[in-house]
């Protein structure tokens, strides 16, 4: 398949969606610790875990071991770029699989910390709320940074990268 081509299958789609979606509202909208945020915050849980999963059986672009994070690559990867104004990668290019694996550390740290100071082990425990808002926004921080870096390479390469979590064009 050649990267014109490429789109993600429906499993990354829908995860990738529905993570952006809910980590979205339960940043902006959900009453901070009410019951729909917390439901929010698991279902994002499971989301994350069904993609991870996914990343281990699937035989495609969107297996883990097809992206594993390498800092030499993307620096490598992100001086070509600028140079050649092409990104060849069909999948996570390098310097998107940092950002990918820290974007999911990131997410699961914030709903594990939401959770955590839920329990009993850590109920009215302030630092471990105080750790659940610091996760929250350095994700916050992190998307922040993916969604610009999607623009940027778009510009830069004219590829349309959000194509390729959407659908395939028709014709
Ligand atoms: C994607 C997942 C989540 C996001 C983005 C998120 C985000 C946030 C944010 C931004 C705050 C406000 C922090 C502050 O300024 O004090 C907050 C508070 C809170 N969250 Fe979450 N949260 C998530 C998941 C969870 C989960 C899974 C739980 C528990 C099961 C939870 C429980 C709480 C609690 C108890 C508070 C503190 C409310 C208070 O100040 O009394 N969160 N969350
Ligand atoms: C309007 C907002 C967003 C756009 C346009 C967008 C677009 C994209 C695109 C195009 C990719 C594929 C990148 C590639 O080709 O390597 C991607 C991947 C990803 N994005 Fe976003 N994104 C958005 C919001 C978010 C948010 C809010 C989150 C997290 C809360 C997020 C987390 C991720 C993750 C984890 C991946 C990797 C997907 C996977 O391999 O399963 N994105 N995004």
């Amino acid at each position: 398949m050649t990267k014109k081509d490429f789109i993600w299958d429906i499993v990354v789609r829908v995860t990738h969606w529905t993570t952006a979606a809910l980590f979205l509202s339960n940043y902006f909208l959900t009453e901070e610790g009410g019951q729909l945020h917390q439901w929010f915050g698991y279902i994002v849980i499971a989301v994350v875990c069904i993609r991870l999963l996914w990343g281990l059986i699937a035989r495609s672009p969107a297996r883990l071991s097809a992206f594993k994070p390498s800092v030499p690559q993307a620096l490598e990867h992100l001086k070509e770029v600028l140079v050649t104004k092409k990104d060849e990668h069909v999948g996570h290019n390098p310097a998107g699989a940092i950002m990918i694996w820290l974007m999911w550390f990131l997410i699961l740290s914030t709903a594990g910390s939401g959770w955590l100071s839920e329990t009993d082990w850590f109920w009215g425990e302030d630092w471990m709320v105080e750790l659940h808002e610091f996760f929250a926004n350095a994700t916050m921080a992190a998307v922040t940074i993916h969604i610009s870096a999607i623009i940027l390479m778009s510009k830069l390469t004219k590829f349309a990268y959000v194509r390729t979590m959407l659908w395939r064009p028709r014709g």
